[in-house]
């Protein structure tokens, strides 16, 4: 109870869940359980409500549905990208990379919007390779991308077209200390692969308004926990 992320409702899932891990500490057990990590991936899925747009969830336990495209779509210009994104989290995009560019940083958006139909070919395009279990880790299920909200985007680098080397970049440097001052977080972050489920992408950022965004980034926590006791608590 001391926990700050301690939601009453979920205290029977988190003693069952400690139970059956007892090598978690309690920080461990409130942040999983409040993720709904104490569910196995992809059941109990809850159809997302899309009432606060700019703080929607979408994940291995919420899904937007098949036909769902956003109406804020806007067209990305060069030399910001390619395809579209979610119109606020374009405007703020150009804010941060005119500031990057002053510094000789180049950022574009590498993939921004993709749609439940891109998602599914990319999704099966990769299931040809690998097992389930493993494409889960870094390739969402249809309809549980948050690309498909328009409000997610992987940066890309200046002649690099490869999102594995993004990390190893001056921009990944300065993006880590400064995106959320634009609003972005790191949505799947190092270290915190349990509670996401996905392994670390330190290319893929989450438009969520400055304020949450901050909030997130000096609390180093991740959008599944603030989501829990900021937006569903209420
Ligand atoms: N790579 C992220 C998790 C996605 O497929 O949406
Ligand atoms: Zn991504």
């Amino acid at each position: 109870k001391n926990d700050p992320y301690f939601i009453v409702k979920n205290t029977d899932r988190y003693i069952n869940y400690s139970n059956k891990n007892s090598n978690l500490d309690t920080r461990k057990v409130v942040s999983s359980v409040n993720a709904n990590i104490d569910y196995d991936y992809y059941t109990n899925i809850q159809k997302v409500n899309n009432q606060s747009y700019l703080l929607v969830i979408v994940n291995k336990y919420y899904a937007l549905d098949e036909n769902y495209v956003p109406d804020t779509l806007v067209s990305i210009a060069s030399p910001y990208g390619w395809g579209k994104v979610d119109k606020t989290l374009y405007e703020n995009f150009k804010l941060m990379a005119d500031d990057a560019r002053k510094l000789n940083l180049n950022l574009y958006i590498a993939s921004g919007y993709r749609d439940y139909n891109y998602q599914k070919a990319l999704y099966n395009g990769y299931l040809k390779n690998e097992p389930v279990s493993v494409v889960d880790t870094y390739s969402a299920r249809p309809g549980h991308s948050e690309h498909q909200t328009g409000l997610a985007l992987d940066v890309g680098v200046k002649n690099e077209y490869s999102l594995g080397k993004f990390e190893s970049s001056p921009e990944f440097t300065w993006m880590k200390n400064n995106a959320h001052l634009y609003g972005f977080i790191l949505r799947y972050p190092k270290g915190k692969e349990y509670i996401t489920g996905y392994g670390y992408e330190p290319w893929h950022y989450r438009y969520v308004g400055v304020d949450v965004a901050t909030y997130i980034y000096e609390n180093n926590i991740t959008y599944e926990e603030y989501y829990a006791y900021f937006v569903l608590k209420k």
